[in-house]
């Protein structure tokens, strides 16, 4: 099988250059550029390398850089951003900053005839985010790419199979993006396009079945996507040494409890155990109000129970998550910012009992996670089930969370979810549920006043998680849907769909 390696500098679209990559259907592995050397790089095979973007200037002391000899392992590479800068900078070119110079965004690209170029017009729009650049290029490279205000966009040595493009192929805002890495890949490294889901499948049993030979692991499984596609694959690896703990926080959807304890215990035959701990969740988020407090109490209680669990079992010191990779990356990873601990993430209290955390599932998206477990025979209604955040409703009410908040919450949101999949408009969103807001207003029932809960109705499109447009949802249904809630969930007296897009918005509320 052959590979690419994303050597990673620190940037924020790392992953999408891998996802864009294996959706090529050729293997790339992300590795953080301290972490392996030349050597390692040339013992590994890789048919090509991909210099990621980063925050930093290559100038800076402490930036991030590699040993030079990498360009004499005759493996192709291409620059982008830092990265290209970096080619630059190793490669005695120049790079510099100048205070008003900056281009982010939509920009203008005209290329020159490149293999990297084919079928790219000579005016098209790239994204670009930088404020250094490349001023000078190093010897034996020549100017491929300009835009009005950087002379080097990109640029090449053909005979040495090096490359670097200053804007981020990678986005979907660049239009020939694709086509560019595509390029890279296929005709520069000549790369075979044969890497498929059965081949990471087999690569993780493989891998687990190694690595955790004759060790007990302990499971942490909601029953969302991502846990149960981590748990069956790490079934397949280990088989009993797997110990499933479903904590049922009451933090849960509507009947959710007994749903997936069903399946997982009859259909998925794991090896399950079940915690009721909603009395010991609600103590501790008594009186809580600020979100990333809430979620530290219960990524930290999660934990508490595991550990106890653990202790019951015997000697466990290995932990497994379904952590996917935009839980990786909103949880501030390396340069980027810190937006929400996300549970399977920054969430987690700092000194943990378990020696070692195992993330199966911590390089893919939702839609790879998805395919793996239709590959690992997954029933679809679980694989297709729209994702659930580990905090739970503990994130979807605001303000204070009491039981009666949680019941309120849990009646108006599978009205919600029952009337989407009724009319049939469950294709448009990926993501729908209720939050029930700390806001109350006044309304008026029959001839009397009422003043109850502001709810408010969320429903997300989105391809990855990371970005999210609001559904547009059809007025009727949206009124079909008020009108059931308030008449059915008394305590509610307002009904309010949230257009808020992501970015700015978050998905979640908190
Ligand atoms: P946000 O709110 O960060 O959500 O835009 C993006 C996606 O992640 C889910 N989410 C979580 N998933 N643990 C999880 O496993 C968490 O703590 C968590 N917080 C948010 C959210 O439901 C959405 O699908």
């Amino acid at each position: 099988m052959d590979k690419i390696l994303v050597l990673d500098f620190g940037g924020q679209y790392d992953q999408l250059i891998a996802r864009k990559v294996r959706e090529m259907h050729v293997y790339a592995e992300i590795r953080a550029y301290e972490s392996l050397c030349c050597a390692d790089i040339a013992a590994e095979g890789y048919k090509g390398i991909i210099f990621t973007g980063g925050p930093d200037s290559v100038y800076k002391e402490d930036a991030p850089s590699f040993d030079r000899k990498i360009f004499s392992l005759g493996i192709p590479i291409l620059g982008i951003c830092y990265g290209a800068q970096l080619i630059a900078y190793l490669l005695d070119g120049k790079v510099i900053g100048a205070q008003d110079f900056h281009e982010f965004g939509r920009t203008d690209l005209s290329v020159e005839e490149n293999v990297l170029f084919q079928d790219v017009p000579a005016q098209s729009v790239c994204w670009m985010s930088h404020s250094d650049y490349v001023a000078e290029l190093p010897k034996g490279f020549h100017n491929i790419a300009h835009t009005d205000r950087c002379p080097h966009a990109a640029f090449a040595d053909s005979d040495r199979k090096i490359y670097a493009v200053q804007f981020h192929p990678e986005v979907t805002h660049t239009e020939y993006g694709r086509t560019i890495l595509q390029h890279f890949v296929i005709d520069v490294c000549q790369c075979r396009q044969d890497w498929i889901m059965d081949d990471f499948i087999t690569a993780s049993i493989d891998k687990y079945r190694h690595e955790l030979k004759g060790k007990k692991v302990i499971m942490a499984l909601s029953g969302g996507v991502d846990s149960t596609v981590a748990a069956v694959l790490l079934d397949k690896a280990i088989g009993d040494d797997l110990h499933c703990i479903f904590v049922d926080h009451g933090l849960l959807r509507k009947d959710e409890a007994a749903l997936v304890e069903e399946v997982i215990r009859n259909r998925l035959d794991l090896n399950l155990i079940k915690v009721d701990a909603r009395e010991r969740f609600l103590s501790k988020l008594s009186g809580v109000v600020e979100p990333e407090q809430k979620r530290k109490i219960i990524g930290e209680e999660f934990i508490r129970v595991f550990e106890e669990e653990a202790n019951k079992l015997g000697d466990i010191s290995i932990l497994a998550q379904g952590t996917i990779y935009p839980d990786v990356v909103e949880s501030g990873k390396k340069g980027s910012a810190l937006i929400k601990s996300h549970h399977n993430g920054g969430g987690l209290p700092e000194r943990m009992r378990f020696e070692k955390i195992v993330e199966p599932l911590n390089d893919l998206f939702k839609d790879e996670v998805r395919e793996v477990g239709r590959k690992l025979g997954i029933p679809a209604e679980l694989t297709d089930r729209q994702p659930f955040p580990g905090p739970g409703l503990g994130v979807r009410v605001t303000g204070e969370i009491t039981a009666e908040k949680l019941h309120i919450l849990q009646e108006a949101d599978a009205i919600f979810r029952e009337e989407i999949q009724r009319s049939g408009n469950a294709s448009l969103a990926d993501q729908y549920f209720a939050v029930l807001t700390d806001l109350k207003a006044v309304g008026v029932k029959g001839d009397a006043r009422t003043y109850g809960y502001v709810l408010a109705l969320r429903s997300v499109t989105t391809d990855d998680f990371m970005t999210a447009e609001w559904t547009r949802l059809p007025y009727d249904l949206l009124e079909t849907v008020s009108n059931r809630i308030i008449n059915e969930v008394n305590e509610i007296a307002r009904v309010v769909y949230d257009i808020t897009s992501k970015p700015p918005g978050t998905v979640e509320w908190e």
